[in-house]
């Protein structure tokens, strides 16, 4: 394994298509260890486009844009950070020997279709999921729900993030989520997963890394599980170590190892599971960094984006846990561009703690903006402090009186 130098005939080329937060630490991890790196998004200045060598604005869900991209800059790896992109195009990509897609081309081609993953997992795996219908209308979708029993979840199948997703308690709500699925799915008129609701204790995102061992060999690891709260299908809150039984663990481990070995390549996969006593359904996985995981950049010796690097350049990778942990979102509080965080001192006052602040150049309401990290004796103690950091930052509209002097003086 070698590494060039950037900037020259010899670097070793990384490129994200994506360049979120998640992107921006794997930029930052990358760079870290003397990778060029090129950074893509569908709009200026996202996160990762300001710590990456070369940036671009390119629509990824643009097959011939997506590999005009990879023809001008000829990355030797193509690295997804979200699911939509034109994923035909990568497996071209692949198949023409033009980079390496990690994991792989058919892992982001089956993950970023809920039904391509589910149908692996449940039917050709036989692992445990909670039980499901397709449907392609509100009358389908009306029979599979009475079918599953309420109450019962809706997803569009493309979408991400909680978009369009809902919970039927009774056939009164057959209609509406309907229609709320075919608003916020990625596609128009889409088909829908409805979903048997299960009743787990906690949930988790076991990241499971696949890398090289010291003869070539693909190796699975896997981080301590991680445990998070979820609102409206966003991440609010996640800590680390999720205390599990052994059972449910090996149980968990099983089912990620299963799964990655079937997406195959390497990198890091955030496998959602949901856990009930010893019993563990498969939920979907991520064939990427989740962010769930940013807690990671707290708790671990290599955070979730080190080894996504590591395991992409064929680095040896380790999982081990150095403190528990927590992360706490930081979210935008207000629609505008360009605006100010107040009160980052008095965040990082609090003890044992941390801030990320993505630099997104617009804010919404609900956006992610930034995550307070933490880390204490045992994840009730760090949970308090992240939560804690993220409620003293406070995002302000620039020019407001409340903003003036971000700089402190002399
Ligand atoms: N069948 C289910 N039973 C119980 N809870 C569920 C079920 N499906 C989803 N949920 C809840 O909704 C959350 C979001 O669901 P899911 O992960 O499928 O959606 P998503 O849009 O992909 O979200 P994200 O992109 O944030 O991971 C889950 O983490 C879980 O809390
Ligand atoms: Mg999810």
């Amino acid at each position: 394994m070698r590494i060039g130098t950037p900037l020259t005939p010899g670097a070793t080329r990384v490129m994200l298509l994506g360049a979120g937060e998640l992107g921006k630490e794997v930029l930052i991890a990358l760079q870290r260890l003397g990778v060029e790196t090129i950074a893509v998004d569908r709009y200026p200045n996202a996160p990762g486009h300001q710590v990456a060598h070369r940036a671009h604005v390119v629509d990824m869900t643009d097959a011939a844009a997506i590999r005009a991209v990879v023809e001008a800059e000829r990355p030797h790896f193509v690295v997804p950070e979200i699911e939509a992109i034109a994923t035909d195009e990568l497996a071209r990509i692949e198949a023409d020997g033009l980079a390496t897609v990690i994991p792989t081309a058919r892992a982001t081609q089956l993950t970023m279709n809920r039904e391509g993953i589910r149908r692996l997992v449940a039917e050709t795996l036989g692992l445990p999921t909670s039980r499901y219908e397709f449907a392609e209308s509100g009358g389908e979708l009306r029979t599979s729900a009475a079918r599953l029993g309420f109450p019962c979840i809706v997803k569009p199948v493309m979408s991400s993030s909680g978009k369009g997703q809902s919970v039927i308690a009774g056939p009164d709500d057959v209609d509406r989520a309907w229609e709320y699925a075919q608003s916020g799915g990625r596609v128009k008129r889409g088909r829908v997963i409805v979903e048997e609701m299960i009743r787990f204790d906690y949930e988790i995102t076991l990241l499971t890394v696949r890398s090289l061992d010291d003869t070539g060999r693909n190796r699975t690891s896997y981080c301590e599980p991680v445990g998070h709260v979820q609102v409206r299908g966003d991440y609010v809150e996640s800590w680390q170590p999720q205390a599990m039984s052994d059972v449910a663990l090996a149980r968990a481990r099983d089912i990620a190892r299963r799964v990655t070995d079937d997406l195959g390549g390497r990198g890091i996969f955030g496998v959602e599971l949901f856990v009930k006593g010893d019993h563990v359904w498969f939920s979907e996985v991520s064939p990427r960094p989740h962010d769930t995981g940013m807690v990671t950049m707290a708790t671990q010796a290599q955070s979730e984006f080190e080894l996504h690097a590591r395991a992409i350049l064929g680095l040896p990778v380790n999982t081990a846990l150095r403190t528990p942990g927590a992360s706490a979102v930081v979210y935008g509080a207000l629609d505008a561009k360009g605006i100010t965080f107040e009160g980052v001192d008095g965040a990082l006052r609090v003890p044992q703690t941390d801030l990320r602040l993505f630099g997104k150049p617009e804010s919404f309401a609900r956006r992610r903006m930034g995550v307070a990290l933490a880390w204490g004796d045992d994840v009730g103690e760090a949970r308090i402090r992240a939560k804690l950091c993220a409620a003293k930052v406070r995002p302000v509209a620039a020019g407001s009186p409340a903003s003036e002097a971000p700089v402190p003086t002399a």
